[in-house]
C-alpha cells in the first residue's frame, strides 16, 4: 500500500501528517518506508531526530525531491516494504506527480478556512491527470488544524465543502490542532510516544490511522 499525503498548498500538514503516519504504522509492525518529497527535509530532519535519540524502531527515510528519482526508486523498492508513505508537496512538484500515478490512496490535508478549501480544486486538477494514466487511485481530503474548541458543526461545513469537489471523499476523523502535535512533529516522535500524554491526540491519530488502513482491507476485498 502507498500512500502520498498530499497538497500543492504548504503549511497544511503534510508532513505532521505523514510522519505520525509512517512511526504509527511502524511501531504496529508493518515495514514502512517514508519518502520525503518535499525539497525542504521537513519529514527527513524529524527521523534523523528520532535516530539521534535513539528510538526504537528507526524509520526507513529516504528524500526523493525530483519526481523521475522518486518513481524510479520506489518502482524499484516497492515489493520490500509492506507500506511506503510519501510526503509531497509543493506547487508544480515533479515529485507529487509521480507520486499520484504510484499511489493507492491519497490523503489531502486542509485547514478550515475557506482558501484551504478551495486549493482542494488545485488537487482535483492533478488527481484528474492521474487518474487518466491509470485506475484505482483513492483521494481522501482530511481537515487538520481544525479549532480544539470549534463547534461540532465544523466538521459538518468541511465535509460539505469536500462534497462539493467530486474527486475526493471527505475522511470523517478530523485532526484538531494541538501542541502534542506540533511537539511530537519536531522530535520525531508518534503522539502516542510523546509525554505528557495528550489522550486527545492520540485518539485522532488512532481513528485516522484506522480509517485510512480499514479502507484498504476493504478495497482489497472489492
Ligand atoms: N494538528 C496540528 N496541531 C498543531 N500544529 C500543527 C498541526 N498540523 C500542523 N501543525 C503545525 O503547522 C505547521 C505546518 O505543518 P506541516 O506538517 O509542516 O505542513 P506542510 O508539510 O503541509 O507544509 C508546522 O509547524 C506544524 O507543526
Ligand atoms: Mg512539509
Amino acid at each position: 500500500m502507498i500512500i502520498t499525503v498530499g497538497n500543492t498548498k504548504g503549511g497544511v500538514g503534510k508532513t505532521i501528517l505523514a510522519v505520525q503516519i509512517a512511526i504509527a504504522r511502524a511501531l504496529a509492525g508493518r515495514d514502512v518506508w517514508l519518502i520525503d518529497g518535499d525539497r525542504q527535509g521537513t519529514a527527513a530532519a524529524a527521523i534523523a531526530a528520532r535516530a539521534e535519540n535513539g528510538r526504537q524502531p528507526g524509520i526507513a527515510c529516504a528524500q526523493y525531491p525530483d519526481g523521475p528519482a522518486l518513481r524510479g526508486q520506489v518502482r524499484q523498492q516497492r515489493g520490500k516494504w509492506q507500506e511506503i508513505i510519501i510526503d509531497a508537496g509543493g506547487r508544480d512538484s515533479t515529485a507529487l506527480r509521480a507520486a499520484l500515478i504510484l499511489s493507492d490512496v491519497l490523503l489531502v490535508p486542509f485547514a478550515p478556512r475557506s482558501y484551504d478549501v478551495w486549493a482542494l480544486d488545485d488537487m482535483a486538477a492533478l488527481v484528474d491527470e492521474a487518474r487518466s494514466t491509470r485506475d484505482g487511485l483513492r483521494c481522501f481530503a482530511i481537515l487538520n488544524q481544525a479549532d480544539p474548541g470549534g463547534h461540532s458543526s465544523d466538521n459538518a461545513d468541511a465535509a460539505a465543502a469536500v462534497a462539493a469537489v467530486p474527486q475526493f471523499e471527505y475522511l470523517p476523523t478530523p485532526i484538531r490542532r494541538r501542541k502534542a502535535f506540533s511537539n511530537a512533529g519536531g522530535a520525531g516522535l508518534a503522539v502516542s510516544e510523546l509525554l505528557p500524554h495528550d489522550p486527545k491526540a492520540v485518539a485522532e491519530m488512532e481513528h485516522l490511522i484506522a480509517s485510512l488502513f480499514n479502507i484498504q482491507t476493504i478495497v482489497k476485498q472489492e
